[in-house]
C-alpha cells in the first residue's frame, strides 16, 4: 500500500533498534489489513529519550513501542501509566490519546498470558508455577499469572537479592511469591503446574538452562521467553519428557496487538502465516 499525507505513524525506540523485529511484525499487519500507516525503526539514544517521547505528539505520530534499553526510563516521560505497569516498574508501548498527552502501558503482560492461552491447555492452577529468573522479563510474566489465574509462584534466581528484591516490589499485584535457592530449581519443578523460563539461559550463544524435568507433573506446562532458537534446550527437554510447551515467539506477536490496535485502528490475528513471516527475518 502507498502511503498518502494522511498515513497513520507509530514506530520503536531502542538503542540499538537495528535488532528489533517489530518493524517487520507491524509491517506484515499494515500490508494484510491495507492500512494507509507506517511503523518505523527510531533509533533513540538513552540521553535523547525524554526529547523523542515528547516529540511524538508534535510530530503526529500515534505512539510508539519501547524496546531496550528504553523499558525502565521512559515512566518518567510518560502522562500516565496503567496501574500494572507501574508495579512492574516498566512499559514497553506509547499511545498519544486526543489531547496529545502519553499514555504507557506494559504488553508484555497480557503478551505473555495470551501465548499460553493460545496453547488452549487446561491448566491447573492451583498448583504453582515456576518461574526462573528475576529480571524485567519475569516481572512481566509474573504480573500475568494473576490473569491466568494463579495465586501462588516460586521463584529462583542465580543472584537471590534480585529475587527478593522483585517478591517486594511486586507484592501490590497480591499473588503469593515464594522466593527460593537457584539449586533448587529441579525440586520445584514436582509441584508447579507452569514452568517458565525467563533467563537468558538457552538462547544462541548462550549456555543451556540445567534443569531436570523428570519428576515434573504430566499436565505441567513449559515455556521460554527465549525465542532464538525457537526450540530452546529446555523445550527440547519438555517435550522429550512429554510435557505441553510453548515457545516464546507467541510472546512477542501478542504484545505488540494493543499497540497495533490504538495506533491503527484494526485489532489484528496472530496467524501461522505471520509466526513464518517474523521467523524468515
Ligand atoms: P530481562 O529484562 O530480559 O529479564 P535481565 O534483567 O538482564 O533481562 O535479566 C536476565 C535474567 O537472566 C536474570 O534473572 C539473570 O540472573 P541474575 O539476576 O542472577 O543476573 C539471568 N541470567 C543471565 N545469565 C545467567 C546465567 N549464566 N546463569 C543464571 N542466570 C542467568
Amino acid at each position: 500500500m502507498m502511503l498518502s499525507g494522511k498515513a497513520k505513524l507509530a514506530g520503536v525506540m531502542g538503542w540499538p533498534v537495528s535488532h528489533s523485529r517489530s518493524p517487520r511484525l507491524h509491517g506484515y499487519w499494515l500490508a494484510q489489513y491495507g492500512i494507509d500507516g507506517a511503523y518505523v525503526p527510531l533509533a533513540v539514544a538513552p540521553e535523547n529519550l525524554k526529547d523523542a517521547l515528547a516529540a511524538l505528539p508534535k510530530i503526529g505520530f500515534r505512539g510508539c513501542n519501547l524496546t531496550i534499553p528504553h523499558k525502565e526510563a521512559a515512566l518518567d516521560y510518560v502522562n500516565t501509566i496503567d496501574e500494572t505497569a507501574r508495579v512492574v516498574g516498566a512499559i514497553n508501548t506509547v499511545v498519544v490519546d486526543d489531547a496529545g498527552a502519553l499514555r504507557g502501558s506494559n504488553t508484555d503482560i497480557e503478551g505473555f498470558a495470551q501465548n499460553i492461552r493460545s496453547t488452549g491447555h487446561m491448566l491447573d492452577a492451583s498448583h504453582p508455577a515456576l518461574v526462573i529468573g528475576a529480571g524485567g522479563a519475569a516481572r512481566a510474566v509474573i504480573a500475568a499469572l494473576k490473569s491466568l489465574g494463579f495465586t501462588r509462584a516460586a521463584i529462583v534466581n542465580r543472584t537471590p537479592e534480585r529475587a527478593k528484591a522483585l517478591a517486594k516490589d511486586l507484592a501490590p499485584l497480591a499473588l503469593t511469591l515464594d522466593v527460593h535457592a537457584w539449586d533448587r530449581r529441579s525440586d520445584l519443578v514436582k509441584d508447579a503446574s507452569l514452568v517458565v523460563n525467563t533467563t537468558s539461559l538457552g538462547m544462541n550463544g548462550a549456555p543451556p538452562l540445567a534443569l531436570d524435568l523428570a519428576a515434573a507433573r504430566d499436565d505441567a506446562l513449559v515455556t521460554d521467553i527465549v525465542y532464538a532458537p525457537l526450540e530452546t534446550p529446555l523445550l527440547q527437554a519438555a517435550r522429550a519428557r512429554g510435557l505441553a510447551c510453548v515457545d516464546g515467539l507467541g510472546m512477542l506477536l501478542h504484545q505488540a496487538r494493543p499497540g497495533f490496535r490504538a495506533w491503527f485502528g484494526v485489532d489484528p490475528e496472530v496467524t501461522p502465516a505471520l509466526r513464518a513471516h517474523v521467523l524468515k527475518d
